[in-house]
């Protein structure tokens, strides 16, 4: 980077004032490109890291020179008039859009809300489904009873008790009848906004024994078992599975492009859809999206991917495994339910979580990840990491108007 860096500002010293920050993107970024890139390949030998990080100086060239930054301030707002907690005037659409503030895998938001008078529906949206990391739909369900759980203790902070039942079917969805009860805004509903996924390096301190029962009496599910993992010699197994299946599914084409799909490199890209994994929300940085696709192959790869893994892992302050007693679009929903308290309960204490689901994820690992856990007939739902870390930006949300049907 230093390198691509010094060779830029030495053709910018020669052309001064040729890179203008209100030039347009296309123009401006294939001029850096090309400042950037000829004079390297023309005079030396070229090492694939040289250009990797050439690429990665186009990239910063761009993001800052066609002003990123403002459009991440229109990002920031958008972020924040979504995640307010209840209106002053609290009606059903304020429940939805405190569901859909929920984890979902990929931030695909694969789910569509049904509203007749006080009954709410959640159906999957099976257009949304992932369907090279997620073949049976678990990760779809278990996020479906992400946004229950929300809809839920949004429902009692408006003064509403919530009958909850699961229709199973070859749509399995879930029906939310509310009824007048004792208005109870909860920790755990408070902490919906704030809550986030997020993948960064922890501060390595331990939680207090105090804290771990906070989170496993928020965890509390009947049918869901949730293991906790703090000793660094478990960690450091589980981590081997993480290595071992993030290894899989960079080897695997199909894999790679499903998760580049759902990427959103600029904070235009991501306020377009509202939906996917925007870059500055992993802590990677924002970039024109055609750079991102054109550097996504050279910079994602997978040794570079395991090493962040690992420095996460060991960062953290502990592992959880959300194990539901049997392998149905019911349990994962429960598991959904389940996870997201544990989450929302971590937000509530300050501390953070970021999914490591790989060794789930693979179905040649899950079976060895069971044994491991001493469950060999079970099917492990999710695998979380958690610990103290500053936030990341927050992910952005579809309109309520566009999931209600
Ligand atoms: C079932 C499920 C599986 C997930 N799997 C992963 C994962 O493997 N890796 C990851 O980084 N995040 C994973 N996530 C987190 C989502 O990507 C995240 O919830 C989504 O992008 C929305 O962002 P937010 O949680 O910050 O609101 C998963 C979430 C759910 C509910």
């Amino acid at each position: 980077m230093p390198l691509a860096l010094w060779r830029f500002l030495r053709v910018y010293r020669k052309r001064p004032g040729t890179i203008d920050p209100y030039q347009s993107t296309v123009r401006q970024a294939c001029y850096a490109m090309l400042c950037l890139h000829q004079p390297i390949w023309e005079t030396e030998m070229v090492s694939r890291r040289t250009l990797i990080m050439s690429g990665l100086s186009v990239a910063a060239l761009g993001t800052a020179g066609y002003g990123l930054w403002p459009r991440l301030g229109a990002y920031t707002d958008q972020a924040m008039r979504q995640r307010q907690l209840l209106s002053a005037d609290p009606g059903m659409m304020d429940v939805v859009r405190l569901a859909t503030l929920a984890a979902n895998g990929h931030n695909t938001q694969p789910w569509r809300f049904g509203v007749d008078g006080e009954t709410l529906r959640i159906f999957p949206d099976m257009s949304r489904r992932t369907a090279v990391v997620d073949p049976d739909d678990h990760h779809l369900y278990v996020s479906l009873g992400c946004a229950a759980e929300n809809a839920v203790l949004s429902a009692a902070a408006q003064g509403r008790g919530a009958d909850l039942t699961i229709q199973s079917g070859p749509e399995t969805s879930v029906t939310i009848g509310l009824r007048p009860g004792p208005e109870r805004a909860s920790t755990l509903y408070r902490a919906i906004p704030q809550r986030q996924s997020t993948r960064s390096i922890y501060d390595a301190e331990p939680i207090s024994a105090q804290d771990m029962a906070l989170l496993t009496a928020a965890a509390r599910e009947e049918g869901v078992a949730v293991l906790f993992f703090t000793e660094p010699a478990d960690c450091e197994a589980i981590l081997d599975l993480v290595i071992a299946g993030n290894s899989a599914q960079m080897d695997d084409p199909a894999f790679v492009e499903e998760l580049r799909a759902w990427i959103r490199f600029s904070p235009d890209q991501a306020l377009a859809t509202r939906d996917g994994l925007f870059s500055a929300c992993s802590g990677n940085p924002v970039m024109p999206g055609w750079i991102g696709d054109l550097v996504f192959g050279a910079v994602f790869r997978k040794d570079s991917e395991n090493d962040k893994y690992r420095d996460q892992i060991r960062s953290s302050a502990g592992i959880a495994v959300f194990v539901g007693d049997k392998a149905d679009p019911e349990h994962w929903i429960k598991v959904g339910r389940s996870f997201q308290r544990f989450a929302l309960q971590a937000t509530a204490m300050g501390i953070r979580n970021a999914h490591i689901n790989q060794p789930i994820e693979v179905p040649t690992l899950r079976p060895q990840f069971a044994q491991w856990l001493g469950m060999p007939d079970a099917r492990p739902d999710l695998i979380v990491r958690f610990g103290r870390a500053p936030a990341l930006p927050m992910s952005l949300r579809r309109p309520v108007a566009d999931v209600v049907m």
